[in-house]
């Protein structure tokens, strides 16, 4: 099977990996700072903090944004849940907007409408979260100049966005949001097992994401509330969680983010390659908004099923039966039993409904090789015209 996608592992990062395990620190040694150090130089933003999910990463996102009960969270149905459970978690209302049918993204038009009828029933968001989907960063300009309009703040879900760009700017430098995440699961562009980060330009944010991460417990005298009772002194002044990454997690990380742009132009290569080679065929090919370079997570075809004779059930199970690793990313995230059971119906969301029933992840990773490619073209071009 091809899968949709993959970790690309080499002798460098073992070796990495092996030498933090003869080392004096498992955890909390030297290894997390290089990590955030590296994703400070790849992003510019000013602070960086790792963490074992971009879920955790989320967690601590809305809570150092101050979100809480009586307050709201939307962000696009077409993610993976935790874009939204992050919300819950705090206590807060979660709502989505709907997506832009070209890109697939939180759709600026549809929240400006949104937030036009919110205004007049107070029922304002405090927090909104785009999502670069595939890797593609949403119209982060439209969505910034509405939250200076609207006082909402931004947390950008870029888990499958690392190494991309916005214009010219690479997604991470938090220069249209508060929070930028990312996610280090093996199958995004980065990976170290399981990990993410939250990245900020804003001091005290991440003073307080610092905190969150690791059981509010600080050790900086400043943030302490008491005289030092010693040196072994700390102080929980706030309650956090066990968040932290590994030592073994961040060296993996440390050697993958020197392969980054290696990583990103290898995706680009290969979908200029699909682009090309399945234009003819009845599906719509991803779209580019202008300004951005994606950092190309996820390749994704939209069926035309008015020209197909098949369902997208039929050719999903077609493709897996013959060796195609195909994926579909989202399942909208209000049809969620869990979210239906909060109100949520089918209908709510149009257009994330319609593109769902007709998206298909294909393969795309780097180290899929040229030969794996070709077979996932004729496999499709055979699935599509039989
Ligand atoms: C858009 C998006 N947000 C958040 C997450 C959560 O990432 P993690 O698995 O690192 O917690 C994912 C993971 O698939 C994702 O795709």
């Amino acid at each position: 099977m091809i899968p949709y996608g993959k970790q690309s592992i080499d002798q460098t990062d073992i070796d990495a990996v092996i030498e933090v395990l003869s080392s004096d620190f498992l955890t909390q040694g030297p290894q997390v700072p290089a990590f955030e150090s590296a994703l400070k130089t790849a992003t510019n933003a000013k602070y960086a903090l790792a963490v074992n999910s971009a879920t955790s990463a989320l967690h601590i996102a809305c809570l150092a944004l101050g979100l809480g009960k009586g307050d709201i969270l939307w962000t696009s149905p077409i993610t993976f849940v935790a874009s939204a459970n992050c919300g819950l978690y705090c206590g807060a209302d979660v709502d989505f907007v709907d997506i832009d049918p070209t890109t697939y993204n939180l759709c600026p038009i549809r929240l400006e409408e949104k937030l036009v009828e919110a205004k007049k029933v107070g029922k304002l968001p405090k927090v909104v979260i785009p999502v670069h989907l595939c890797g593609q960063s949403c119209d982060m300009q439209k969505i910034h100049h509405l939250s200076l309009q609207y006082g909402f703040k931004i947390i950008e879900d870029a888990s499958h966005a690392i190494g991309g760009r916005y214009f010219e700017k690479p997604v991470g430098a938090c220069e249209y949001s508060d929070i930028t995440v990312f996610s280090f699961h093996p199958v995004k562009i980065v990976t170290t097992a399981e990990g993410g980060a939250a990245l900020t330009n804003d001091a005290k944010l991440a003073q307080k994401m610092d905190l969150y991460r690791s059981h509010g417990v600080t050790r900086i005298p400043e943030l302490m509330e008491k005289d030092s009772h010693g040196s072994w002194y700390y102080e929980q002044v706030d309650l956090g969680f066990n968040y932290r990454m590994t030592e073994l997690q961040a060296a993996l990380g440390v050697s993958q983010m020197q392969r980054l742009d290696a990583f990103v132009s290898a995706r680009h290569e290969l979908a200029a390659r699909y682009n090309e080679k399945l234009k003819d065929l009845p599906i719509t090919l991803p779209y580019q908004l202008e300004g951005t370079y994606s950092g190309l997570h996820l390749y994704v075809i939209r069926l035309q099923l008015d020209k197909l004779s098949k369902s997208r059930k039929d050719v999903f199970e077609e493709l897996r039966e013959k060796g195609i690793g195909v994926n579909v990313h989202y399942i909208p995230v209000h049809t969620q039993p869990f979210y239906r059971r909060m109100g949520f119906k089918q209908g709510d969301f149009p257009e994330a409904e319609k593109y769902y029933s007709e998206a298909i992840s294909i393969p795309l990773f780097h180290g899929m090789t040229l030969e794996q490619q070709d077979e996932v073209v004729a496999t499709l071009t055979q699935v599509l015209e039989g």
